[in-house]
């Protein structure tokens, strides 16, 4: 059966996949097909009404399955309407929660030859517990300079789950 809705998410640690499960709680799961975009390689597009992509930050970037999606289905993404959101911990703070703010997101704008209608920008988790010995030493000095939880041993959820049900909203609106 053909669904309304696709989403793609581009993953690490879960938090992308956990966005992309409550917006499709929001617009009816039903009507919508969730998958990794590391298994999209063979999906047609033109079977969905809308796409929204979804992809976090690692290191200052989206993964590279991101833009090899976008390069392989440029024209497709331009024909239809679809929706992109980032999820990175930079977003936790205020002006750096929205589209205009969000130096991901300007950077990404300005090289994507995929310019998606409509943008959300989610603050992510940060669980200190599950990441490999470099990343949380990496990240936990991140979070030192940015005045963010240095406490190792602690497991954070900063995504504002109101914004992403009014996100989801709008692609319901467009
Ligand atoms: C090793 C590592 C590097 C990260 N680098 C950044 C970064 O450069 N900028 C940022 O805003 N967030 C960064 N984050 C935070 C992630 O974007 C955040 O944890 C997000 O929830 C991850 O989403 P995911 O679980 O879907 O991959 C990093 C997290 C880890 C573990």
């Amino acid at each position: 059966m053909v669904k309304a809705y696709l989403i793609l998410y581009s993953t690490r640690d879960g938090q992308t996949h956990k966005i992309a499960n409550h917006i499709a709680n929001q617009l009816g799961f039903d009507d919508c097909e969730l998958m990794n975009i590391i298994e999209a390689d063979e999906v047609d597009l033109t079977k969905y009404k809308k796409v929204i992509i979804g992809a976090s930050i690692r290191y200052g970037h989206f993964n590279k399955n991101l833009y090899n999606f976008i390069k392989n289905n440029t024209q497709q993404l331009q024909d239809m309407k679809s929706f992109f959101y980032s999820v990175n911990l930079t977003a936790r703070k205020e002006g750096k929660d929205t589209p205009e703010g969000s130096s991901y997101i300007q950077k990404f704008l300005q090289q994507s030859p995929w310019q998606p209608i409509y943008i959300g920008v989610f603050a992510g988790a940060l669980y200190y517990p599950r990441y490999r010995w470099l990343d949380r030493v990496m990240i936990r000095f991140i979070m030192s300079m940015t005045g963010g939880e240095t406490d190792t041993s602690k497991e954070i959820e900063y995504t504002d789950w109101e914004k992403v049900s009014q996100f989801a909203a709008q692609i319901k609106e467009k």
